[in-house]
């Protein structure tokens, strides 16, 4: 039997890509891959970039330009581009980046094996169409290989918003929900595999309307069908937009022991002016009795979002009402950007706002959410909260697992193992997690 061959996969950006990094490796795996950790003993390289932020493209030529030397020396390595950079501007990476063999984006990566084949065969091999099929079918995961405590399933892709600053719709494509028996099927797979606690993913994951027996099912409906998986104990969804948190799911943060306390629920800002730009189609004030009903149903909820600042024709009031919205809520948790152009996107052609006025913004609305997100973190103390253990700590006997609200929790001298779910009862708030004690 001929060794193994190695494949090296990086992945940028979000959890999304994460999920698909793991499926481009059980898919590979079929062809007799196993991963390596170093880009140096690979045959095969690929890259799973992201296009949401950063100068995403010339990450991506300048990581490719890296490999150089190591194709040289082994040509038969093999380099690839997937995500959303590889869809939004394959061929121009095939243009410009001789090095790379292989292109692949997102909706295309149950074709890999082919695509590897004619690779190693010589071929330039592009593939970046939006086809019909189910590529997650064709992904069904091969060995029975056990698996983590957590895990990410993929239930929607693509997004039909269009925010004016955002390259998903264009990149990821119309939003797609896969059919629920599917989910199903992967969710108890993936409990047998020994996986505890399950995220659904999807750009836009509360749009979600995937074909159930009897119907599409909602999101909710379909949290509920989870919930009857015997050794699931946890279910969590990201990310949402505020105009499709229907009221099935609403309720179910108050009703479903499974459903898991935390909500990520992006406003982007909090000016009406700049959200209509935005083409959010919501207010702040909208976003605002939402929040107050999703606590009414789950009062202890933690509440995480995502913000831009410096999105073209912002002002310093309307900046203001960005911070005002951020005090009202009171975010347990909270990502924030300073704009950046994407080209395509309808806010690319708009007057840019003043670099250094934008990071001013960006890091007066981080220290305020730093220390909203401190002030939750500490709230926990005294609490009893449950604990799902993924791995040993640093310290001899430690254990570190995720909290409801998604704090890293330690545990010392802890008798539980990995993939138990605990009572622990947080006894002291760190830099960036809680210490708590098991409650026998
Ligand atoms: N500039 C800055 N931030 C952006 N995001 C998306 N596009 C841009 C952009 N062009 C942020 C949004 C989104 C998160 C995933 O990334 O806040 O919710
Ligand atoms: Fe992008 Fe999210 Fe807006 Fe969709 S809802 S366009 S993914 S920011």
């Amino acid at each position: 039997m001929s060794a193994p061959k190695k494949l090296f996969i990086k992945t940028y950006g979000c959890q999304m890509n994460v999920y698909d990094s793991e499926r481009m490796a059980e898919a590979l795996g079929g062809e007799g891959y196993i991963e390596t950790k170093s880009a140096d003993d690979a045959d095969m390289i690929l890259l799973n970039t992201c296009h949401i932020r950063e100068k995403a493209a010339e990450k991506v030529y300048s990581e490719l330009g890296r490999f150089k030397g190591l194709k040289a020396e082994k040509p038969d390595l093999k380099i690839g581009v997937a995500g959303c950079v590889a869809q939004a501007e394959g061929e121009e990476i095939m243009r410009r980046q001789p090095l790379v063999d292989l292109v692949v984006g997102p909706q295309s990566y149950h074709r890999l094996p082919e695509m590897e084949a004619k690779a190693r065969a010589g071929e330039k091999v592009l593939d970046t169409d939006f086809p019909e099929e189910d590529k997650f079918e064709k992904l069904k995961n091969r060995p029975k290989a056990k698996r983590g405590p957590t895990a990410f399933l993929t239930v929607q892709e693509g997004c039909d918003k269009f925010c004016a600053f955002c390259v998903v719709p264009y990149t990821r494509g119309a939003e797609v929900s896969r059919p629920a028996d599917r989910i199903l099927r992967e969710a108890q797979d993936l409990v047998e595999r020994g996986v505890r606690e399950i995220t659904l993913l999807g750009q836009n994951v509360n749009a979600y309307h995937g074909a159930g027996p009897n119907g599409d099912l909602t999101l909710a409906q379909l949290i509920w069908e989870l919930d009857k998986i015997d050794g699931l104990e946890r279910i969590r969804f990201t990310t949402s937009h505020p105009n499709d948190m229907q009221d099935d799911l609403i309720e179910a943060h108050g009703t479903c022991a499974k459903l898991m306390p935390y909500l990520h629920l992006p406003v982007q800002a909090g000016s009406d002016k700049i959200l209509k730009r935005m083409n959010r189609s919501h207010t702040a004030e909208s976003y605002i009795r939402l929040i107050e009903r999703i606590r009414a149903a789950r009062p202890d909820i933690l509440i995480s979002g995502d913000f831009i600042v410096g999105f073209p024709e912002e002002t310093e009031e309307d900046f203001q009402a960005t911070m005002d919205l951020v005090e009202e809520v009171k975010y347990g948790t909270a990502y924030s950007f300073k704009y950046s152009t994407r080209p395509g996107t309808p806010a690319a052609e708009r007057a840019q706002v003043d670099s250094a006025a934008a990071d001013d913004r960006l890091q007066r609305l981080q220290a305020l959410l730093t220390r909203q997100q401190r002030e939750v973190q500490d709230s926990m103390v005294g609490r009893e909260v449950g604990v799902l253990f993924e791995k040993a700590g640093r310290l001899p006997g430690q254990m570190v697992g995720k909290s409801d609200y998604l704090h890293a929790v330690h545990v010392a001298d802890c008798s539980r193992g990995i993939g138990e779910l605990a009572r622990v009862r947080i006894v002291s708030s760190g830099a960036n997690s809680l210490a708590g004690e098991l409650i026998s």
